[in-house]
């Protein structure tokens, strides 16, 4: 089976739900998976690590419709320094929102990424809920996308994926309200305080 390696390119690679979706594919995919997170100061290390594998797997989160900029900047440094043989590309995004399609820019930005530089791009799987999904019911419908999205890079038979909790609109607006609400007074943060610019 071919080697991959999975890059979390989330700014909290260590407490990030990307983390747990990384080692959920890697649960799937075997022992031929290694997960390391993308920081300032491994540019180098990793750059050197894509010599071995036949395939690189980012997976992050949405910022702001785009990519995180601590991803960015390892793109940008992967643009000067790229590898002697380009592995294969797939992408796993979630975002805080309930629509996958929310998704979809950064996703482009990264078949962009990949055209540029002459990376194959293989398969995409784009998480709605991300945030939420794996702490509630719906986490199997999560972890089976994920089976399936590692399988077709196993067997080199690119998808393009996407999965999100069966729920309404109004009603994941709802239960996030009543969630962040709740997450903030633990910390002392009311909800007027979370609805300003002060707040990260
Ligand atoms: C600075 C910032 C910007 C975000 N922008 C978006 C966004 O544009 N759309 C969205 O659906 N979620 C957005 N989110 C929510 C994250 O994508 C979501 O919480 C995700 O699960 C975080 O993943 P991580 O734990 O792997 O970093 C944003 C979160 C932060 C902190």
């Amino acid at each position: 089976m071919e080697r991959v390696l999975i890059l979390n390119g989330s700014p909290r690679a260590p407490r990030s739900n990307s983390k747990r979706y990384g080692e959920i594919f890697a649960a799937c995919y075997g022992e031929n998976a290694e997960i390391c997170p993308v920081t300032r100061g491994n540019h180098q290390e990793l750059r050197d690590k894509l010599d071995g594998v036949s395939h690189l797997l980012f997976v992050f989160p949405l910022y702001a419709d785009a990519i995180p900029v601590p991803l960015l900047d390892f793109l940008k440094f992967l643009e000067d320094h790229p590898p002697q043989k380009r592995p294969a590309v797939s992408v796993l995004i979630n975002c805080g929102f309930l629509e996958p399609q929310q998704n979809e820019i950064a996703l482009e930005m990264m078949r962009l990424f990949c055209r540029q530089n002459r990376y194959p791009f293989a398969s995409s799987l784009s998480i709605g809920s991300g945030e939420a999904i794996l702490n509630s019911p719906f986490r199997f419908l999560a972890a089976r996308k994920i089976k399936r999205f590692a399988r077709s890079i196993a067997r080199g038979t690119p998808q393009t994926l996407s999965v999100t909790m069966p729920l309404t609109k109004k009603w994941f607006v709802a239960a996030s309200t009543s969630y962040w609400v709740k997450y903030g007074a633990r910390w002392g943060t009311t909800q007027a305080q979370m609805q300003t610019m002060e707040i990260q």
